[in-house]
């Protein structure tokens, strides 16, 4: 029997384009519906409604389970809405009318979050609450810095750990996901996201700011319980190949910010901070990173300015580990480190917003507190 059995969820939105995906329960025909959207004000009931004749039909070039279908000649920062809809024989299985939106030009203003983790370590993984907290602050998208899932190869845990808690955020708010040492490199990390070749590492802009996505898991593999070096080629050791994408990735940008994500964090206390990580800092040092956010740990914690491998409160990079959905606080080794500006063990999120050369972070916990604010301040 024909249905949806994953979102349909967003991916890789540009000024132009967004990429819808969703997976069904037997091989089916894709095709989703797009429309143009009109704000609606009607008292208490005022919302957004579908203008009918605009709509567009987009299908995928063939059928399968994992549908991927790519919205192209969209106008920049504009909503619109759409419908998934898949159809095998004579059965037909529709999603629900969704809203999504292209990315924002250079000089608009946006906002996005972050979070990790999700796999967790209690027996529930993620607090589904985040997800329904994280889509109350309405931002564009959604970096995931690793450990989605508890186990990448196991098909069951992405939807456990991800699809199903995230569905209805998922819906309106891509994301894009960086792999931890939890999703094993799987081949299901492949199917289930839409960043171009070779999906692990990839950089993209979104408005004044330019992201860098990283694969901190190859080039290290667990000895005594710790990631060490392999010498990979396709690592982030200097002169492996990720190290050289992110020198070359940050050199070309002019972006006026510019945020690294990768799931091994250089810089965290307790017990979970990966020393060879620290190879990357001259890169993104001379890159010019503003921020880099990690996870691994499962903990929030943001460092002070770090440059060289010591304090710079002029030109140092802020290290947040942002390891938040499936907190369990009892895992936090309480113990501050010289880098430490702030550390709290709860599940949260983090939420940056841009404004040209003012970004503000803030940490949130899952009663929707905020806990840590951070405002940087680009000079004029
Ligand atoms: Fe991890």
């Amino acid at each position: 029997m024909l249905s949806i059995v994953k979102g349909p969820y967003l991916q890789w939105p540009t000024l132009d384009s967004v990429t819808v995906m969703w997976e069904t329960s037997v091989e089916a025909a894709a095709e989703v519906s797009v429309w143009d959207t009109q704000p609606v004000h009607s008292g208490l009931n005022g919302r957004a409604r579908t203008l009918e004749e605009t709509e567009r039909r987009v299908t995928a070039d063939r059928p399968g389970l994992i549908h991927k279908v790519i919205l192209t000649g969209l106008s920049p920062d504009t909503s619109y809405h759409y419908r998934a809809r898949s159809s095998a024989g004579s059965e037909e299985a529709a999603s629900g009318l969704f809203p999504l939106k292209t990315a924002v030009a250079y000089e608009t203003p946006f906002a996005f979050a972050v979070t990790s983790e999700t796999g967790g370590y209690g027996d529930e993984g993620i607090d589904r609450r985040l997800f329904a907290r994280i889509a109350r602050y309405r931002p564009e998208f959604l970096l995931l810095v690793g450990d989605a899932v508890r186990r990448g190869n196991d098909y069951e845990d992405w939807d456990r750990f991800l699809f199903a808690p995230g569905r209805e955020l998922f819906a309106h708010t891509p994301f894009y996901l960086c792999p931890g040492n939890h999703e094993e490199d799987a081949s299901w990390l492949y199917r289930f996201t839409a960043s171009p070749a070779p999906q692990y590492c990839y950089s993209f802009d979104y408005g004044n700011a330019h992201f860098t996505g990283l694969d901190s898991t190859r080039g290290l593999s667990y000895r005594d319980g710790n990631p060490v070096p392999t010498g990979a080629a396709d690592g982030c050791a200097p002169g492996a190949a990720q190290y050289e994408f992110l020198k070359e990735d940050l050199r070309a940008s002019r972006a006026v910010w510019k945020i690294v994500f990768f799931h091994y964090p250089p810089y965290v206390s307790g017990d979970y901070e990966v020393e060879a990580m620290r190879g990357l800092c001259p890169v993104l040092e001379e890159g010019g990173a503003d921020l880099v956010f990690n996870s691994h740990t499962i903990v929030y914690e943001r460092s002070h300015p770090i440059r060289a491998g010591r304090l710079d409160g002029q030109k140092g990079i802020i290290y947040v580990v942002a390891g938040g959905a499936g907190a369990c606080p009892e895992w936090f080794h309480p113990r501050r480190a010289w880098h430490t500006a702030q550390a709290l063990a709860v599940p949260h999120f983090v939420q940056v917003a841009i404004a040209g050369p003012r970004l503000e972070l803030n940490a949130i916990d899952e009663e929707g507190r905020l806990f840590d604010t951070l405002i940087l301040h680009k000079p004029g």
